[in-house]
C-alpha cells in the first residue's frame, strides 16, 4: 500500500514535470521556417535525387522523394495566401503525383522511369515558377 502510494507520488511528479516542460517547449517553439527556407531544402532534396540517380543509389532517390512530398505537403499552409490559388494547387498535385511516381519507380528499381520521373518534377519546380513570377 506503501509503495503503491509512493509509485503515485512519483507519477504525478513526472506528470507534472512533463507538463512543465512542455510549457517550456511550446514558449521556445521555433518559428515556422520561411517559404525561401522551404524551397532551399526543396533544391537539396532535388540535387540528392540526382546524386542517387547517377549513382543508382535506389534507396537514397526514395528516401530523398519522399522528403519532397512531404516537404510540399508542409508548405500547404501558404496557398492561401497565393492569387490564383487553383492553379498553384494544381501544379502542386502535379509535383507531388511525380514525386510519388519516382519513389515508386526507384523501389522497382527502375532507372529509365526514375529518371523520367525526375524530369517531370524538374519541370515541375520550373513551371510553378514561372507561374507565381508572372506578373498577372
Ligand atoms: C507549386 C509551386 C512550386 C513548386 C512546385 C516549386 N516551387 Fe520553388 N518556389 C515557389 C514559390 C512561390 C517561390 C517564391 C517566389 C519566388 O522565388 O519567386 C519559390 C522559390 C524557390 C526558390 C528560391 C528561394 C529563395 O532563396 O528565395 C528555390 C531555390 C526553389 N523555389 C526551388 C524549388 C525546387 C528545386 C523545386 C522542385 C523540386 C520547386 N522549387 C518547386 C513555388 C514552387
Amino acid at each position: 500500500m506503501k509503495l503503491r502510494s509512493y509509485r503515485g507520488l512519483c507519477t504525478s511528479l513526472a506528470v507534472l514535470g512533463l507538463a512543465a516542460i512542455g510549457t517550456v517547449g511550446s514558449f521556445a517553439e521555433p518559428p515556422k521556417p520561411t517559404r525561401a527556407e522551404f524551397m532551399r531544402q526543396k533544391l537539396e532534396f532535388s540535387k540528392k535525387v540526382l546524386e542517387g540517380l547517377t549513382l543508382e543509389d535506389y534507396d537514397a532517390i526514395a528516401k530523398n522523394a519522399r522528403a519532397l512530398k512531404l516537404l510540399s505537403e508542409a508548405a500547404e499552409w501558404e496557398v492561401p495566401t497565393i492569387p490564383n490559388a487553383n492553379e498553384y494547387i494544381a501544379l502542386t498535385t502535379e509535383f507531388q503525383k511525380a514525386a510519388d511516381d519516382l519513389r515508386m519507380k526507384a523501389k522497382e528499381k527502375n532507372i529509365d522511369g526514375a529518371t523520367l520521373a525526375y524530369l517531370r518534377l524538374t519541370m515541375n519546380c520550373v513551371s510553378c515558377h514561372r507561374f507565381v513570377r508572372t506578373p498577372k
